[in-house]
């Protein structure tokens, strides 16, 4: 398939990563964020926080694709069996996941993780203090990290420092309220890159199949990675490519 955009070792497919990914081979490290299945698929609470700012139209909503939660939960059954299938051995998948609330999904996708790939640790992104409002707020995301095979686990750190708890600050990451062109739900470059350092050397090829506005793709230009990126809607190919060209 022809990609969307091909630059030095950046590659960016446009369409479902289902049936898309099979066809870009042996990869060393997955990345990836999907849809939580939080119902954003309205954009209700995006449009209204951005009408609530001046920066929009109630209805001017910006709804990601397949986050109902029958379709997140599938999107991510797929996503294990994928890696265990499509990772060089011992290499890791880190999977973006929700934080809190009623719905308890990082329970039920590390279960689903470990069903295909060794489950090795639920990191905590506290993404510092988040305001006023009900009940527990939600001011953490986890990230889920699985492992193909049992042997040494692809790992590049040496400082011996590193926690399963990333701290608001730390390695620079600092939470994104979206803005009006932004995609709804982007993550910072940095995480992807904490990760990417963690689990690559310069010139490893990473994946994200829900690439969204391109944040995986940022990283791996910043740190010499290859990169594979795949997203189902052109408008954050468009964007991710923007920012591409914008870092040069
Ligand atoms: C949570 S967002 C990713 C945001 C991204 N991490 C960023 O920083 O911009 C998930 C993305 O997955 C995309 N998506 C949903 N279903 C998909 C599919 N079957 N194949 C590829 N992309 C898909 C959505 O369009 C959405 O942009």
């Amino acid at each position: 398939m022809k990609p969307f955009y091909e630059k030095y070792s950046i590659k960016i497919f446009h369409g479902d990563a289902r049936k898309i990914a099979p066809a870009v081979g042996l990869v060393d490290f997955i990345f990836t964020d999907p849809p939580f299945g939080h119902n954003n698929n309205n954009g209700d609470l995006i449009a209204r926080r951005e009408a609530a700012l001046g920066k929009g139209k109630p209805g001017k909503a910006r709804p990601i694709k397949n986050d109902g939660g029958k379709q997140a939960n599938n999107l991510a059954l797929w996503l294990f069996e994928f890696a265990a299938q499509n990772l060089r051995c011992c290499c890791c998948c880190c999977c973006c996941c929700g934080g809190g609330g009623p719905d308890p999904q990082f329970a039920r996708w590390s279960l689903w993780m470990d069903q295909h790939l060794d489950f090795k640790q639920m990191v905590v992104w506290d993404k510092g203090k988040i305001g006023m409002g009900w009940h527990y707020r939600r001011s953490y995301e986890t990230i889920l990290v699985g492992q193909k095979g049992k042997g040494k686990t692809a790992w590049f750190d040496e400082s011996h420092k590193i926690e399963n708890i990333i701290r608001p600050g730390d390695y620079g990451i600092r939470k994104i309220i979206p803005q009006k062109n932004d995609h709804p739900t982007p993550k910072p470059v940095e995480l992807a890159e904490h990760f990417i350092k963690l689990h690559t050397k310069p010139g490893d090829t990473v994946l994200d199949p829900f690439m969204g506005g391109g944040s995986t793709a940022l990283a791996c230009a910043r740190t010499g990675r290859k990169f594979i990126g795949i997203e189902l809607e052109a408008r954050w190919c468009k964007l991710a490519v923007k920012r591409l060209q914008d870092l040069k």
